[in-house]
């Protein structure tokens, strides 16, 4: 309710209005707004090769789920309670045909047929198909394992982003879970507050030049220390924002990040390595107060330790291991966004210029939430395999100084 005083004119805090948030945008729920743009998509899941027959708890847009993959090879995705009285089935075995339930031994193969039960006649012959454990289709792609979890009849194609594809004969596919890209660790996988603010923190270039370099020391490429020049456009997938840089050594920098919708990003590499992205990132919402990320990326296949893009923040410890008073010396992205809270209070924000890229997204989410509503297909999807190649368009783009006129 909104406290009857308004906000005082010399700023006082007595009486200041209840703060709220925009739950529009923010609550990823089945049958809330957002929650429905977002089942239009193919989600990540799961990282394929920790994918196995021993059953995961996965929760993912508010709902619980068990991963897991059949003695075939095949990976599922089904509702944990099982159909006859409720038993999670992460306590389940798995075979070549399915996952078993613990308690009375109800199989399901992994799109929830129930194929055995073995207390009932005939091994429930006679009425077993008429049970079905609810399931998600799931596609395995570039190491990782992806969730329809949508109307069946809106179900798209799955996307191909060009940073991922067209591999040199040397060159892999690494999936990883790790909370590196904000700050945290490579044992951390939940984060603790709303997607929103992950994703928007990678349309937000300013706060590379503040926090990333002026304030907790240069945790990028020192050339972050150069105020850029920033504009943000729309693109056939969403937004991005170019970046531009004068170095000290006269060449110039265009730092082009890109957000695809609906919870993409495709971030440059953040120690300036040149050329076109090759890594793709998801901001996938646990719940509304949780978020995790899922990232794949080229590497070399000879890799041996951490991939590059994989980058350690400079920061004097392992994120794990640093007390609160070192959190507050070297603060990060981890520190920035979960001390927005659970959700931010958008009511209470004063966005400014720097902000564009902010408004732009949620101009844009917005509107795409309000025309699945309205019974459209929104921004990226498609239906036709002939056109789910999607270029991602970011990268760090070098022009020398030679090339650039007096
Ligand atoms: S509760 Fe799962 S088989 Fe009985
Ligand atoms: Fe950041």
């Amino acid at each position: 309710m909104q406290h009857p005083a308004m906000e005082r004119p010399d700023g006082n805090a007595y009486g200041r209005p209840v703060q709220t948030y925009d739950a529009e945008l923010a609550e990823v729920g089945p049958g809330k707004p957002c929650g429905e743009f977002l089942r239009r998509y193919w989600q990540p899941v799961g990282i394929s090769r920790l994918v196995t027959t021993r059953p995961k708890n996965v929760r993912i847009l508010g709902e619980d789920l068990i991963l897991f993959r059949d003695g075939k090879g095949r990976p599922g995705l089904l509702t944990p309670r099982c159909a006859h009285r409720g038993t999670s089935l992460y306590y389940g075995k798995v075979d070549d045909n399915g996952i078993r339930c613990c308690y009375h031994g109800w199989q399901f193969d992994v799109e929830g047929r129930c194929i055995d039960q073995p207390c009932e006649p005939e091994n429930g012959k006679p009425y077993r198909d008429r049970i079905r454990q609810p399931w998600y289709p799931v596609l395995e792609r570039y190491g990782l394992v992806f969730a329809y979890m949508g109307p069946p009849e809106k179900k798209p194609v799955l996307p191909q982003w060009d940073a991922l594809e067209n591999l040199t004969p040397d060159e892999t596919i690494f999936a990883t879970d790790s909370s590196f890209s904000v700050g945290g660790d490579d044992s951390v996988k939940i984060l603790p507050w709303n997607w929103l603010q992950d994703w928007e923190n990678s349309t937000d270039p300013w706060h590379v030049y503040i926090l990333h370099t002026a304030f907790s020391g240069s945790q990028f490429a020192p050339e972050m220390a150069v105020s850029p020049q920033v504009k943000w456009e729309n693109t056939e997938l969403g937004i991005r924002y170019v970046a531009y840089r004068r170095l000290s050594d006269g060449r110039e920098l265009e730092r082009i990040s890109p957000l695809l919708f609906p919870n993409l990003i495709s971030t440059p590499d953040v120690q300036l390595a040149p050329g076109a992205t090759t890594t793709v990132g998801w901001v996938v919402p646990v719940d509304d107060t949780h978020h995790r990320r899922f990232h794949s990326m080229k590497v070399p296949k000879d890799l041996k330790g951490r991939p590059r893009q994989m980058y350690t923040e400079n920061r004097p410890k392992p994120w794990i291991e640093m007390s609160e008073a070192e959190r507050q010396a070297w603060p990060s992205d981890w520190e920035a966004q979960e001390s927005q809270g659970p959700i931010a209070y958008h009511s209470e924000e004063h966005l400014a210029t720097s902000d564009r890229g902010i408004v732009m997204l949620r101009r844009l989410l917005r509107q795409q939430i309000r025309l699945v509503q309205q019974g459209g297909d929104p921004i990226g999807v498609t239906f036709d395999p002939a056109k789910a190649f999607m270029k991602t368009g970011g990268g760090n783009f070098f022009r020398a100084a030679s090339a650039i006129p007096a």
